[in-house]
């Protein structure tokens, strides 16, 4: 079976994340044909564009996993109403050197889950204007702003209640179908 890759970014290192609670969730509603990598960004340096002349190799390796996939997700949570730095880092790293941005033409899509009860939209908003930027197709619909709850997912992506599986099954077809579109 030829699979369809899909390089998965977490934006919280949050050992006990609620976003990687939910990208596992997503990961279980997927198809058998759809696979997921997770990808590692808490080791990166800070990005310097002095790297350009000579990138790092954890740099290069995030380009490569990124290169690597047919399309991209990203699972974030909102800090002060904006993605997290250590998110939008990995964003930028992977951007550079100038012309060799890793994401363009990469079909993409971003959900997340917070404490509060806006469940990331700004933070949503604020990636979706970096992705287009970077030339990366994002699907429009459905938003999945999710606000945590007791037993609403577990540590291992099991979802809670029906309603909730039912509207994170419609993301992942919707999302399926996007990444099909633009292969
Ligand atoms: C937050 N949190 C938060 N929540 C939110 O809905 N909007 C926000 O702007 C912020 N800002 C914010 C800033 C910082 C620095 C922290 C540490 C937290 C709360 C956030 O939703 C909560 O910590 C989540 O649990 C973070 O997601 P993970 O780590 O559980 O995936």
């Amino acid at each position: 079976m030829i699979k369809t890759r899909v390089a998965l970014f977490v934006g919280s290192l949050r050992k006990d994340s609620f976003n990687r609670k939910l990208a596992k969730a997503v990961e279980k509603l997927a198809p058998e044909d759809f696979e997921f990598a997770h990808v590692r960004i808490d080791d990166l340096p800070l990005y310097n564009q002095d790297f350009d002349a000579d990138y790092p190799a954890e740099a290069t390796r995030l380009k490569k996993d990124i290169e690597s996939a047919d399309a991209v997700l990203f699972v974030t949570p909102e800090y002060n109403r904006a993605i997290p730095g250590v998110l939008k880092n990995a964003i930028d790293i992977a951007s550079r050197p100038w012309g060799t941005n890793s994401f363009a033409g990469k079909p993409a899509a971003v959900l997340g889950i917070s404490v509060g009860a806006i469940g990331t939209a700004l933070a949503q908003q604020h990636l979706r204007n970096v992705l287009a930027y970077l030339d990366a197709p994002t699907l429009g619909q459905p938003e999945v702003f999710m606000q945590m709850k007791d037993g609403l997912i577990d540590d291992d992506g099991n979802i809670g209640n029906d309603d909730t599986r039912k509207f994170l099954q419609d993301f992942v077809d919707r999302y399926v179908a996007w990444v099909k579109k633009h292969a």
